[in-house]
């Protein structure tokens, strides 16, 4: 986060690198609140391509949160882009781009990104680029795969937690959550964490997916089956 907090001090965008459920979002929506909460930036917007995959439903996205009356206001005059831009020149404003990988071309030899339109990136592309000129916005993006120019520079890669981070991590959620009573004390546990941990290779995501195949909260009493 203090590698990108400072890369913005001097550029108009970043972007956060990575695989799936390395703790990109998370990550990109913690910085903006960061500079929210430190005074620097005075709004923060957010928008996901994965659903608002073209140039106008960013727009919208983006509108909606920082305009009052957007909703109307577009439906009297179209997108209302100098709306979105009066905005941003006036009050300095963190955009978070998530999942831009939606609307990137598919790497070779990939499956995935069927519904890519080359045309659908332009006007993303284009958008971003002309947001990021007003005022003093700054754009955070999120993406699996590197951005095309203008965007292609800025990488900050997010990977997996090192070893002892997540063994700390790991320990410290089930021993809160009382999922294994013993496991703030690392001399009892320190091998069944550590199995843990391996079984995931560190990955942020991991430990959601296991509370959520449990269905329980995050700080809930586990049931016993669960616990191998
Ligand atoms: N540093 C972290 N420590 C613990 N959990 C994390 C961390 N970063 C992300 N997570 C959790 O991991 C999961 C995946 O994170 P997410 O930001 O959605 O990943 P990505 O955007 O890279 O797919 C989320 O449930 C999130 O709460
Ligand atoms: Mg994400």
């Amino acid at each position: 986060m203090l590698t990108a907090e400072r890369l913005l001090a001097g550029e108009r965008y970043v972007v956060f690198q990575g695989d799936g459920g390395e703790g990109k979002t998370t990550l990109a929506a913690e910085l903006a609140r960061w500079l929210v909460f430190t005074r620097r930036f005075r709004r923060g917007a957010f928008a996901r391509l994965d659903q608002d995959g073209d140039a106008r439903k960013v727009l919208y996205a983006i509108g909606e949160q920082l305009v009052p009356g957007y909703l109307s206001a577009r439906a009297e005059s179209g997108p209302c882009r100098q709306l979105v831009e009066r905005a941003l020149a006036e009050q300095a404003t963190v955009i978070v781009l998530d999942n831009m990988e939606s609307v990137l071309a598919p790497a070779p030899g990939s499956e995935a990104h069927l519904a890519f339109e080359p045309e659908t990136l332009k006007g993303i592309m284009g958008l971003c680029q002309a947001l990021a000129k007003h005022g003093e916005t700054r754009l955070i993006f999120t993406s699996r795969e590197p951005l095309p120019e203008p965007f292609s520079r800025n990488l900050v890669k997010v990977d997996r937690l090192d070893r002892p981070d997540a063994i700390r991590l790991v320990g410290r959620v089930l021993g809160e959550g009382k999922l294994m009573p013993d496991a703030a004390d690392p001399g009892e546990s320190e091998q069944e964490i550590e199995k843990l941990v391996d079984a995931v290779g560190c990955h942020a995501a991991a430990w959601s997916c296991w509370r959520v195949r449990w269905s329980l909260p995050a700080c809930a009493a586990p049931r016993r089956s669960s616990r191998s």
